[in-house]
């Protein structure tokens, strides 16, 4: 098996993570990375091929470096992202009714109205800061009042989620920095899972009421409406912040999807694919494996790569290139299988909504300064871009 002296968590490769990504993909399929002891897994076909095996390939050890069979984590294992079949099963077909294209139906006239007001506002003053007043701006009201959640302190969702995509990572300075905030935020947002904390009809209710029809155990419930609240936030604000970049920095594209807003959704699925927000998962080897004719001992940390499995020239024409034309089916910026993500649909709804009102109103969108990145362990973002919009 081969094997690389690179860090995939230090700030250079974090900062620009695709040459590492065809490092890790012409070396082989399963690459041994010594410096933590990981197999880290950067083609398409391995990383799906993983994701589909659960019985092999479990997640109840951690989808972070962490081992939860022999350290502890962060905090308590989520009941869906951290657990295998049968344990999954039960709390995941609630999220997945929850979740429902039909019940986010319900929330697109909000997530609408949320829209036009701030593109109005953005138009006003031309020039602005496309993370924090738009990306984030926007996710802080559309996402946390379909949960139910009341207007204070909705920034402690991005802090509390920077803190827990790092904990995927090495306890490296990155880490440490977002942990020093991380208890107070803890006790906060498990006060805001409460019942008592979320108004009545939206997400974070609607698995109340599962509970009150049996469907899940009393502690359950805000265990599902925290997967929620860590999940949502942080991995939306910075898969809109890309799409941006990467329509800010593309003037034909932005001329198309002016000319033919709808075609946003497939901007939004090209830019996931192109430059995914969620970079990375880990899964553990139940058993003695294989994958691709490498032997793979029992209890082994697999480094999957989503980024690079989304620019693998194996699976994908001309992957370097950011195509609004392109359809690209199969990605994994969203995972795949029995873990992929739950809440894609909101997150393609509240992307798609506020692209479209901007493609509509927006002639002429591009960089007014530098770009600077957000650095986390395992989502990839932007922590400041500056547009100009006429
Ligand atoms: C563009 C935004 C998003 C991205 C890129 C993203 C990415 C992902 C990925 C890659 C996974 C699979 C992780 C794994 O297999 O280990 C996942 C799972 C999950 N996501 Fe998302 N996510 C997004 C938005 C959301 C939203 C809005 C919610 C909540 C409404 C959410 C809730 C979850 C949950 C609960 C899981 C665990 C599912 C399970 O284990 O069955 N995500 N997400």
């Amino acid at each position: 098996m081969p094997s690389l002296d690179l860090d995939p968590f230090s700030s250079e490769v974090l900062s620009e993570p695709y040459a590492a990504y065809q490092q890790i993909r012409e070396a082989g399929p399963v690459v041994s990375l010594p410096r933590y002891g990981i197999l880290a897994l950067g083609r398409h076909h391995e990383v799906r091929r993983v994701l589909h095996d659960v019985q092999t390939f479990i997640s109840s050890a951690g989808v972070g470096l962490t081992d939860l069979r022999t350290a502890p984590g962060v905090r308590s294992p989520s009941i869906v992202l951290e657990a295998d079949p049968p344990a999954h099963t039960r709390p995941r077909a609630v999220l997945n009714r929850v979740l429902s294209a039909q019940a986010i139906d319900t929330w697109r006239d909000s997530f609408r109205r949320v829209a036009e007001r701030l593109v109005t506002r953005l138009l006003e003053r031309g020039e602005i800061d496309a993370v924090a007043d738009c990306a984030r701006a926007f996710t802080l009201q559309a996402f946390p009042d379909a949960v139910g959640l009341g207007p204070e302190l909705r920034e402690n969702l991005l802090s509390y989620a920077d803190f827990l995509f790092n904990a995927n990572g090495p306890k490296n300075e990155r880490f440490d920095a977002s942990a020093r905030d991380a208890e107070p935020l803890a006790s906060w947002i498990m006060e805001h899972c409460q019942r008592s904390a979320l108004r009545p009809g939206g997400f974070g209710d609607q698995i109340y009421q599962a509970q009150d029809r049996g469907e899940l155990e009393p502690h359950e419930a805000p265990l599902l409406v925290r997967s929620l609240l860590s999940a949502g936030v942080d991995t939306t604000v910075a898969a809109i912040g890309n799409t941006l970049h990467c329509l800010a920095t593309d003037p034909d594209a932005w001329s198309q999807l002016h000319q033919t807003p709808t075609l946003a959704r497939h901007a939004f699925d090209e830019a996931l694919r192109y430059d995914s927000p969620a970079q990375l998962a880990f899964r553990t080897t139940s058993v003695r494996t294989e994958i691709a004719g490498c032997a793979i001992a029992e209890g082994r940390k697999l480094l999957l790569l989503f980024g690079s499995a989304n620019r693998d020239p194996r699976r994908w024409s001309e992957p370097e290139r950011f195509d609004i034309g392109r359809r690209p089916t199969g990605h994994l910026a969203f995972g795949s299988g029995i873990h992929a993500c739950v809440g894609q649909l909101v997150a393609r709804v509240e992307a798609e909504i506020l692209l479209e009102e901007l493609a509509r109103r927006v002639e002429h969108l591009e960089l007014s300064g530098t770009p600077r990145r957000w650095l986390n362990n395992s989502v990839h973002a932007w922590g400041s871009l500056p547009l100009r919009l006429r």
